[in-house]
């Protein structure tokens, strides 16, 4: 019974990795049309400088933080994120305005805000009104061990957004 009981916890420590871990792709939807629909606002090295990220907002995103708002209801933010090409030794090779120069598009990172998520999405899951999801790029759900929300979270100042001040900027102009 002891080892029973035993077998029962270990199974449950193990289990949370063997599924998508991190986001809820249950809640949080691959936005299939965002290649045509939504606005790239940014093309950066990501802060470990081993891959790119391209970044996308969706119209209520960009409505939203057009009229200075923050928390906007129905807005969704895609990061792509790519590969880089490397060079011999294996370092990614920077194009002329410093972004690498991209091999292939590796995953799919999504967040999208709702202020209406049904209860089962919980608040712990989220950040704010945030929900993440990670997707490969046919829109199939990426595994991953990743904790969206601790990263996400401590940046409630700028709508929990590492790339705020960029999309802020770009939909003044
Ligand atoms: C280790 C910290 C960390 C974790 C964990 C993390 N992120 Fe992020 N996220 C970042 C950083 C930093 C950026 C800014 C781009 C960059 O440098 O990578 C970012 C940017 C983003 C963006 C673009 C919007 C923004 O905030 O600028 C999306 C979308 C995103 N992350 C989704 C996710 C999803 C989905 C997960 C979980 C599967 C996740 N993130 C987990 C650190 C993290």
């Amino acid at each position: 019974m002891k080892n029973l009981l035993k077998a029962a916890v270990v199974a449950f420590a193990i289990a949370p990795v063997c599924v998508s871990a991190g986001g809820d792709p249950d809640h949080v939807k691959f936005p299939a049309d965002y290649a045509k629909t939504f606005t790239q606002y940014a093309t950066i090295n990501r802060g470990n400088q081993t891959q790119v990220a391209k970044l996308y907002a969706n119209d209520a995103a960009i409505a939203g933080y057009k009229q200075g708002n923050q928390d906007n209801s129905g807005a969704v933010i895609v990061m792509e994120i790519y590969t880089p090409k490397k060079d011999a030794e294996g370092k990614p090779i920077p194009g002329s305005d410093g972004v690498f120069e991209i091999d292939s598009l590796a995953a799919v990172g999504v967040m999208e805000n709702r202020s209406d998520w049904d209860a089962a999405f919980s608040k712990e899951s989220r950040t704010g009104n945030w929900g993440f999801a990670l997707y490969n790029p046919d829109g199939s759900v990426k595994s991953n061990e990743l904790n969206c929300v601790q990263c996400h979270t401590p940046l409630q100042s700028q709508d929990y957004l590492f790339t705020y001040q960029k999309l802020v900027d770009f939909v003044k102009k």
